[in-house]
């Protein structure tokens, strides 16, 4: 991805435009999509997105973790996430419906797909992940860059900020009653989603092509 001969700060510096790129470049894909969505169907799956790009703290931890070397080469081999985006949605369906959109657009590769919807994580994580590359042109030349995409709904998002805030708080070591509550509400809330997509679907056979959106 980089020339090894030149400045590393500069090499990093390069590194970190391409990956706000590919940031761009699906923010870009997404909106697209939404707007569509809107266009067709008169409802937006998207709620909202962040993205951010990971400091060199983070990743520096990252590798160390992994047993890697702090160098350039194996910040972008090695680490997945250094360009991650987070796409919020509000009901379940919209997750699959977005992930197959972004699937289906061929500058797209998918290198993996971890679905932690059907398979909840031990602590009660639920989220759509994927890894993927997506082309970036530069004057000279061509670079595929890695994206980390999480799509979760409103309420799985609500979830996991709040056990993430937990984890940190704990240093990962939380109190067994605060972990048992922990996955107690995560399916509470996989209940809560369940029960919003049903009430929506019978909300839209109802009221068929009257509901234009049900945001504002
Ligand atoms: P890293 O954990 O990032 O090294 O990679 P991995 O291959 O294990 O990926 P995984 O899909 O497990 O996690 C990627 C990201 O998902 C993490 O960086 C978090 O943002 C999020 N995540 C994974 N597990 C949890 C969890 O139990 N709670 C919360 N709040 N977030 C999680
Ligand atoms: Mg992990």
């Amino acid at each position: 991805m980089t020339d090894d001969k030149r400045d590393p700060i500069e090499n990093w510096n390069e590194v970190l435009l391409i990956y706000r790129s590919a940031l761009k470049e699906i923010n870009t894909k997404l909106e697209i999509l939404n707007d569509e969505f809107q266009h067709v169907h008169r409802y937006n799956p998207i709620e909202h997105i962040k993205s951010r790009i990971k400091t060199s703290e983070s990743i520096v931890k990252k590798l160390k973790r992994k047993g890697y070397e702090s160098t350039i080469e194996n910040m972008v081999e090695y680490v997945d996430d250094i360009a991650g985006i987070r796409i919020i949605c509000s009901f379940t369906s919209d997750i699959y419906q977005i992930a197959e959109m972004l699937a289906n657009q061929n500058d797209i590769k998918i290198l993996s797909v971890k679905d932690y919807i059907k398979n909840p994580k031990e602590s009660g994580y639920k989220s759509y992940h994927m890894i993927v590359t997506i082309p970036i042109f530069l004057s000279d030349r061509r670079v595929d860059a890695k994206v980390e995409i999480q799509i979760r709904t409103v309420a799985m998002d609500f979830w996991a900020s709040l056990e993430h805030k937990i984890h940190y708080k704990f240093e990962g070591n939380a109190p067994e009653h605060i972990k048992e509550e922990l996955v107690e509400c995560a399916h509470m809330v996989s209940d809560l989603d369940a029960r919003m997509l049903s009430l929506n679907e019978e909300i839209r056979a109802i009221a068929g092509d009257k509901v234009d959106s049900w945001k504002f």
